[in-house]
């Protein structure tokens, strides 16, 4: 049988565990997708750092870009970052050349993606991201397949590893905030900017990719209320627990009367809901749909295994010849929704 021969641009916290899961679990994947998937060529910054892991025998591109025109690469996994530079350069590269491409760039897809769905739709290829929202969650997956017969009301959930981890290392053990950062930033959690976690913006890109699959519409980061945890104090969260709740950065989304309400903040969750005891990295994504009435899916939010563990399962679908679709529906078809009033929290 062919193997399917992918290209790993991005050799840091992700990028090696894809390298890893494709290495150790190569018998059992192949026999799942019906053949090999194998890792033929890859692209960091620096050919000389340990990276923990044997790169003997693959081909190396300093221009991550050139992993699009090599011959011995039929699918690109961008695995750099950023929601321009190198990765959206690759990203066209790879599209424009009618191979398949595989991302965890949320900041990348809410900025890029209906553009590059279009690329991927013109090409008859796939644009898969399921490591872009949530971890290890396949919440994607969820909702464009299973969750397909309903009309999604309202999704919401803790999107973000690093602020979750943070506000439970805060409550557990008073430690401060400072300090846990560091920490999440060491244990791989955290983005290259870590701005972007704490003050719920990659929060907000997740849930612009969420509203776009659950309501059909364009990826839409500005229509999106922003705020993050850097001011949540350990007396917010005492305090909150006394009253019997938990607070947890939540992104939400919900279409109302007057469009679509999406919102990115802390929240005082009651300890009464399950959301509340979502804990660590973990995250939680409740959607509800006006058939199947509410669902939850709880895991790992981030780091090495869990978020290659997402990257490889789209592997393993363009292996078996799924044409992964960008959105729930054609990019020509992504409307912009009404942005609704955000109510008071
Ligand atoms: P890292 O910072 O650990 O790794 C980034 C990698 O990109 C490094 O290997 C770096 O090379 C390489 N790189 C940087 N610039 C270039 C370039 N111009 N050409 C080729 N390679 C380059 O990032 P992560 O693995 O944590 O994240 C990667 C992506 O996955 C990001 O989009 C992130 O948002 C997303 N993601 C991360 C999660 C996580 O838990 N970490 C979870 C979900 C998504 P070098 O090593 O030589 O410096
Ligand atoms: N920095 C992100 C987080 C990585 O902490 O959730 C996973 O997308």
């Amino acid at each position: 049988t062919t193997p399917l021969r992918v290209g790993v641009a991005g050799l840091g916290t992700v990028g090696v565990g894809v390298v890893e899961i494709l290495r150790d679990h190569a018998a059992m994947i192949a026999a799942r997708a019906g053949r090999p998937v194998v890792v033929t060529a890859v692209s960091a910054r620096d050919q000389g750092r340990d990276r923990g892991i044997s790169l003997a025998g693959l081909g190396w591109e300093d221009d991550a870009a050139a992993l699009a025109a090599r011959d011995d690469v039929d699918v690109v996994v961008e695995l750099i970052g950023g929601s321009e530079g190198p990765a959206l350069h690759l990203a066209r590269a790879t599209l424009g050349r009618g191979k398949a491409f595989v991302t965890a760039n949320k900041a990348m897809i809410a900025t890029h993606g209906p553009e590059l769905a279009a690329a991927a739709e013109d090409a008859g290829v796939a644009l898969a991201f399921e490591a872009a929202v949530a971890g290890g969650i396949p919440i994607l997956k969820t909702l464009r397949e299973g969750l397909a017969a309903n009309a999604i009301t309202r999704v919401y959930g803790i999107l973000n590893g690093t602020c979750n981890y943070i506000l439970t290392e805060m409550r557990t053990t008073g430690r401060d905030f400072a300090d846990v950062l560091t920490q999440a930033q060491a244990l791989g959690y955290a983005e290259a900017d870590p701005t972007f976690d704490v003050d719920g913006i990659d929060t907000a890109h997740k849930l612009s990719i969420l509203a776009a699959l659950a309501f059909g519409g364009r990826p839409d980061i500005g229509a999106i209320h922003v705020e993050g945890i850097r001011h949540v104090t350990i007396d917010d969260i005492r305090f909150a627990e006394e009253l019997g709740f938990r607070i947890k950065l939540l992104g939400v989304a919900r279409m109302t009367d007057h469009g679509l309400e999406q919102r990115v903040h802390p929240s005082m969750v009651p300890l009464s809901a399950p959301v509340a005891h979502v804990e660590d990295v973990f995250n939680a994504v409740v959607a509800e749909g006006d058939a199947v009435g509410t669902t939850m899916s709880q895991g790992r939010g981030a780091g090495r295994g869990p978020t290659a563990s997402a990257v490889v399962a789209d592997l393993v679908d363009i292996a078996r010849g799924c044409v992964t679709p960008g959105f729930s529906v054609p990019a020509a078809a992504l409307g912009q929704h009404p942005s609704a009033p955000i109510e008071a929290h």
